[in-house]
């Protein structure tokens, strides 16, 4: 028997019991007569005590040579500490050692294993499995543990079966690039890694499983960010005979279910947004609904006079700033230095003071007088002591800049609180997205989503108007899921494959197989996967999604602590057929 105990288990209770612990060494003091060691596994630290005058003298000797990190085993006596701490939940007690055994020794850790540590993020990630031993990290791990476990509760609960997919595919496109995995038996084909597992869960409804969920990996190959990793965990559900309303309210109730069992926090009915109100208020197709803040549409109320910039510009838009008009002149260059940056882009902001004597002192006044201004204090909900920022120029670019603006001061002014959860459905997303560099429609969410009803007619004439049966759960400014109302109908598939720029023949290779499928009784079906790493991430208090994944890649894709990707052997390359034209 390795322990008897953990190290974080021991109490008052336990006082004069024989244990014995095992774990590694946090740290030790050498006092001469007297050696404390902390001993530390995932449960806890627990002191140890080696005293010259209890302890036998080869055990004192080989407690002097303990390092940071050692392996050890201990056996001992729980005795009362003299002076406790009340920050440890061991604090009460020590073990009095009799035996010690050093199970395996560490060399000096790269950096401090400990919640403050002094090592950087790049040798962190190279000895992972030593940041794992902190507790910040340990600690996001057993929570993202919690949430799997609760979801996979729920779920099994309203008859869902988990069913697993296979990795090695053919393309299922979500929008990004796929990676790819050459096959040595098909010689110079190759299989692709899911972006999703989107058509086989199409085909389990097919196949009659009714009620279908999965936490399942998902690869994909697009630009890295705090909230995206190159493979990351979805819940990947999916339901027969439903319609929207029916989607919407299983999910809203597992989202519920998870907020109160792992947050504790109650939320009332999630309320729902069509993505063009969205836009309009927000800026955004994942508004941050945690505080107010939004836009107000100034066209009218500034394109009347010579102030040219607003007057060529397709959006005119503010917000307003609560207390913002205490901000200095030069805090607000600053503010505008920021929407000026390449990240936002803007090429300049307007600004209002709302004074205290409810006059209004703007940066164009020698344009707008104060009836003028008053109405953009109105359009914007600013009150006095609030500052107003407006910006301009054309409509999407505006709003995304604004929103980025809008997140940043709703940040400074700590209005975004991590305990605080507002989630909604963002509802009635287009179709289809107009690819400004090719001039292509593309599937906004993917090709199997189906339009509104009524709306297929319109594919022809006004492509980009048409609305989807699709929505986003959004999660206090993060979209943590999407799913959609699906097409189970081959005609209806294969005119909505048409309409994405798919040939015929492309279309056959590509989905001929999902198809095919749907002629063979495929019920009305419905989904959506929730991405697993930023859900837990928020619940956790935090956006960055890293730090609840063991193993995470780096910015560029990189796992810095295998060093993959990495090159392969030409022998390996050559049983693949595949010619690298590149200098190693
Ligand atoms: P979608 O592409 O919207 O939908 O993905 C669903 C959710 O997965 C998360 N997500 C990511 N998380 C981390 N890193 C990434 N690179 C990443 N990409 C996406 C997001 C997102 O909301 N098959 C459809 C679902 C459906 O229609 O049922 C799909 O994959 O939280």
């Amino acid at each position: 028997m390795y322990r008897s105990h953990s190290c974080g288990e021991l109490r008052a209770s336990h006082i004069n019991t024989e244990v014995t612990l095992a774990g590694w060494v946090q740290k030790s003091r050498d006092k001469g007569f007297m050696i404390w060691v902390d001993v530390r596994d995932r449960y806890g630290i627990t002191q140890l005590i080696f005293d010259e005058d209890r302890t036998p003298k080869e055990i004192i000797e080989r407690a002097k040579t303990l390092g940071r990190e050692f392996v050890i085993q201990v056996t001992g006596t729980v005795i009362e500490r003299s002076s406790k701490n009340p920050k440890m939940k061991t604090g009460d007690v020590e073990v009095l050692v009799s035996k010690l055994e050093i199970l395996n020794a560490a060399k000096l850790p790269p950096f401090t294993i400990e919640d403050e540590t002094d090592g950087g993020e790049d040798i962190r990630m190279k000895y992972r499995y030593l940041d794992i031993r902190r507790n910040p990290v340990k600690d996001s791990l057993i929570f993202r543990h919690k949430v799997s476990m609760e979801v996979r509760k729920y779920l099994s609960d309203q008859e869902f079966i988990e069913v697993e997919t296979p990795y090695l595919i053919k393309s299922t496109p979500e929008g990004a690039r796929d990676f790819v995995v050459p096959s040595r038996m098909n010689e110079g084909q190759f299989y692709a890694l899911p972006q999703s597992p989107q058509t086989f869960k199409q085909l389990l409804m097919v196949g009659g499983m009714d009620k279908y969920f999965q936490i399942v990996k998902c690869f994909r190959d697009e630009d890295l960010r705090a909230d995206r990793q190159p493979e990351f965990t979805q819940i990947d559900c999916e339901m027969a005979f439903v319609e929207q309303e029916d989607v919407l309210n299983v999910f809203e109730g597992l989202t519920r279910h998870l907020l109160k069992e792992i947050n504790g926090v109650e939320v009332a009915e999630f309320p729902r947004m069509r993505y063009d109100d969205a836009m309009r208020l927000y800026g955004n197709d994942k508004p941050d609904i945690r505080f107010g803040m939004e836009f107000g549409e100034l066209n009218e109320v500034t394109q009347h006079k010579d102030f040219g910039v607003f007057n060529n510009a397709e959006l005119v838009v503010g917000i307003a700033v609560p207390g913002g008009n205490s901000y200095t002149r030069k805090e607000i260059d600053k503010l505008i230095d920021w929407v000026k940056r390449p990240q936002v882009g803007a090429l300049g902001m307007i600004y209002c003071r709302v004074n205290e004597d409810g006059t209004f002192k703007s940066s164009v006044d020698k344009f707008y007088d104060q009836e003028d201004l008053a109405k953009w204090a109105e359009i914007t909900g600013a009150k006095v002591g609030d500052l107003i920022c407006v910006l301009s120029g054309e409509t999407n670019k505006v709003r995304a800049q604004l929103s980025a603006l809008r997140m940043e001061l709703a940040e400074r002014l700590g209005l975004r609180d991590p305990k605080v959860f507002a989630p909604l459905w963002v509802i009635d997303f287009p179709l289809l997205e107009l690819d400004e560099e090719t001039g292509h429609y593309h599937a906004m969410h993917h090709p199997f989503t189906s339009p509104k009803p009524g709306q297929l007619e319109l594919l022809d004439s006004d492509p980009g108007s048409v609305k989807a049966n699709a929505y986003d759960l959004v999660l206090n400014g993060n979209e943590i899921g999407g799913g959609s109302i699906r097409i189970h109908d081959k005609k209806m598939q294969a005119t909505m494959l048409k309409h994405l720029g798919f040939s015929e023949e492309e279309a056959k290779a590509q989905f001929g197989f999902l198809m095919d499928a749907f002629e063979y009784g495929a019920p009305p079906h419905g989904g959506l996967a929730f991405g697993l790493d930023r859900l837990v991430a928020i619940l956790g208090g935090q956006e960055t999604i890293r730090d609840f994944i063991a193993f995470p890649k780096n910015n560029s894709g990189r796992d810095v602590m295998i060093d993959a990707p990495a090159f392969i052997d030409e022998a390996q390359l050559k049983e693949l057929n595949i010619k690298l034209d590149i200098q190693k």
